[in-house]
């Protein structure tokens, strides 16, 4: 990022943050240019890309002013699905998003990868090329099926922060968390079995569980607080859920996190009815606040909570890293990963577990947490200014989506083939339902900072949903006059 891009994201944090007001006069260049110490033209260019973005208005002589502010969209209420066992549908739809990951020249707004181009990782590639080095043959045989010790020992040491007492030994090594969950489901469920989930979820877990037969109930979920623990209730009176899959902090794609009281509460439920809970805490550690907020797994006193998460959202995906800790399903998960891939690779492992012991893991997550949380900033102004005011978004607490509610008319599968011919990929919401819903709706990511382009693809995005709204509006039947 240029100083002068940097300088442009900390005035319109300022603005976003009410430190300046709409229609308050900014600092003139000079006084910024002594205040951060960079030259006269990086502070004008600065004010440009900020006049770009509509954040601020030039005034001959007398400086730059605060724009007037669109106000910021409300939150989406709680989720309304079908609450009945569904089978999961949308697999395509899945495929074909994760095939336009690999095109070359598509802009990504709908990607579920963290930025890997900080330089806090760079300690990581050193890692993994001294290791590489050293020529030892373990590296190429098979690794033990629980995962190398060290890197069990500094997981770990890492859920200490959720409020995790564990042991080495609780936990196990996978091919990332799709394999945590993938264990998880076998090791809990059977084919035929009832799962209970939020309602939006993420894709991943559904076609997990579409792929072991098992059907899914979808719940109504709160923007802020998640899952409905009465509708939960109800569901559980009415059908034999087997099991319930949740990712409570910084949910994909919510954002929320769940109050501390809530998760007792889904536990204390779960128990009454004898299920188990499939916790992800894949994104865990990318709470903008920090401590990092407790997992459901801390409260667990019977083993029936199987935690997974990975290092594809703190570090990097291409690592393929991540564990379970299956509490009373531990004999049966260790034979699934043996069922599913035998052993993961040892050179990541190793590099990892370097990585965390020399104590380069906790300023990399320091510095992504603030990272997201500026990116999502410039995200939402950007959202304000270019998308209709009758939208709702979420405030994520973490992590990296944005969930974008458009009015009901909206049918996202068809702007979808509109930014396809654009070259710019959206994840469309119908992704995170088991029977489709959320037609209306978007996650949009911010894990890269908006680029010039990423700006352009946003403001025709919205020009796109605007014309959807009133073509819609043209095709209303007029009414029929009747005497
Ligand atoms: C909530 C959630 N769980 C699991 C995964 C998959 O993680 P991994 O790449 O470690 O398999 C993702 C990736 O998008 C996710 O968002």
């Amino acid at each position: 990022m240029t100083r002068y891009q940097y300088l442009a994201d900390l005035l319109a944090q300022r603005i976003e943050q009410g430190l300046y007001q709409a229609g308050e006069r900014l600092p003139s260049v000079r006084q910024l240019s002594c205040e951060h110490g960079v030259s006269i033209s990086t502070v004008q260019q600065a004010y440009y890309l900020l006049e770009e973005r509509q954040l601020i208005i030039p005034q001959p002589r007398s400086g730059y002013f605060v724009a007037p502010q669109k106000a910021t969209p409300p939150v989406p209420a709680m989720t309304r699905p079908a609450q009945r066992p569904v089978e999961i549908t949308q697999w395509d739809a899945v495929s074909q998003l994760l095939d336009l990951r690999q095109e070359k020249d598509t802009l990504l707004l709908g990607n579920g990868s963290p930025d890997l181009s900080q330089p806090t990782l760079k300690p990581l590639w050193k890692a993994i090329s001294r290791i590489a080095q050293q020529q030892d043959e373990q590296m190429l045989g098979y690794d033990v099926l629980h995962g190398r010790p060290e890197l069990r020992e500094q997981i770990a040491r890492l859920m200490i922060d959720s409020g995790c007492q564990l042991t080495t030994d609780e936990v196990l090594v996978t091919t990332g968390c799709h394999e945590a969950l993938m264990i998880a489901i076998r090791a809990v469920c059977q084919p035929g079995d009832i799962v209970a989930v939020e309602s939006p979820s993420f894709y991943g877990i559904m076609q997990t569980l579409r792929g072991f037969g098992i059907k899914v109930i979808e719940i109504p979920t709160d923007s802020s607080t998640g899952i409905s623990l009465e509708a939960l209730e109800l569901a559980f009176e009415q059908w034999p859920v087997k099991a319930v899959m949740v990712v409570p902090n910084c949910n994909n794609p919510l954002g929320f996190i769940m109050p501390e009281e809530r998760k007792r509460a889904l536990l204390r439920l779960v128990q009454r009815f004898d299920a188990a809970i499939i916790e992800d805490d894949v994104y865990g550690e990318l709470t903008f606040d920090y401590p990092r907020p407790i997992t459901i797994k801390s409260l667990d006193h019977d083993g029936r909570v199987v935690l997974c998460s990975s290092f594809s959202k703190t570090l990097a995906p291409g690592l393929r890293l991540g564990w379970i800790v299956p509490g009373r399903y531990f004999d049966r998960a260790v034979h699934m990963k043996y069922m599913a891939t035998g052993s993961t690779t040892t050179l990541t492992q190793l590099a990892v577990a370097d990585f965390i012991r020399q104590g380069h893991y906790q300023p990399h997550l320091r510095r992504m947490r603030n990272f997201y949380q500026r990116n999502l900033k410039i995200l939402t102004c950007l959202v304000r200014k270019h998308f209709p005011c009758d939208i709702c978004v979420t405030r994520p607490q973490g992590s990296f989506m944005l969930w974008v509610e458009l009015p009901e008319t909206v049918d996202t599968h068809q702007l979808e083939q509109q930014m396809r011919k654009e070259k710019i990929q959206i994840a469309v919401g119908s992704l995170f339902s088991a029977s489709g819903k959320y037609r209306n709706c978007l996650r949009l990511s911010y894990s890269l900072p908006c680029s010039e382009k990423t700006e352009r693809a946003l403001a025709f995005l919205g020009a796109e949903v605007e014309r959807a709204m009133k073509m819609d509006y043209h095709n209303i039947e007029p009414l029929a006059i009747t005497d």
